[in-house]
């Protein structure tokens, strides 16, 4: 696993971080979050549909399980919070949606079976009002060049 972190001070460095990533957004991008209510997982997704030219208004799919966008490319948001099993997850069509275009889950590390081996996983922790450290982590498989933009990233934030 290759690992950086870095720290947020408010929603707006967050939003910046999750925008970067839809900026370097290619297919198949896959980012697995986690991180406790209220760490900054949602807003993370808000700013990575506003790099991937989404300007609709991004909300927790916490109840629909699903939230769909269509973007420069689409963007399949989950939220696994209140799933029970896998089975319904594959009842509303996870095997069609988890593949092409970027797939964000927040609650990822509730299912961790079901994140790809190329996934992104970024974990968010409250450490003060507005102070989040983030650590994102992923092994070889991940796409090569968003991981090389990462590394810049987190080396001047
Ligand atoms: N540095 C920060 N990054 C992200 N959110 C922050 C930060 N500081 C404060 N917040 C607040 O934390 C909350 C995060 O909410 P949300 O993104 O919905 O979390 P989650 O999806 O992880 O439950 C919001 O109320 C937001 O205003
Ligand atoms: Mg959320």
């Amino acid at each position: 696993m290759n690992e950086v972190s870095l720290l947020t001070k408010s929603v707006e460095e967050t939003t910046a971080l999750g925008e970067y990533f839809g900026r370097l957004a290619e297919k198949d991008l896959f980012i697995a979050l986690s991180g406790d209510l209220g760490a900054g997982k949602t807003h993370f997704v808000q700013g990575l549909a506003k790099g991937m030219g989404i300007s609709e208004t991004v909300t927790s799919p916490t109840f629909t399980i699903l939230n769909y966008y269509d973007g420069n490319l689409p963007l399949k948001h989950f939220d696994f919070y209140r799933l029970d099993d896998e089975e319904d997850l594959y009842n509303i069509g996870w095997e069609e949606y988890s593949i092409g275009g970027v797939i964000v889950a927040e609650w990822a590390d509730r299912f961790p079976g079901l994140i790809p081996v190329d996934a992104f996983w970024i974990d968010i922790k409250r450490t003060g009002e507005t102070d989040r450290e983030i650590s994102i982590s992923w092994d070889d498989r991940a796409p090569e060049t968003v991981a090389k933009e990462i590394e810049a990233y987190a080396a001047c934030h």
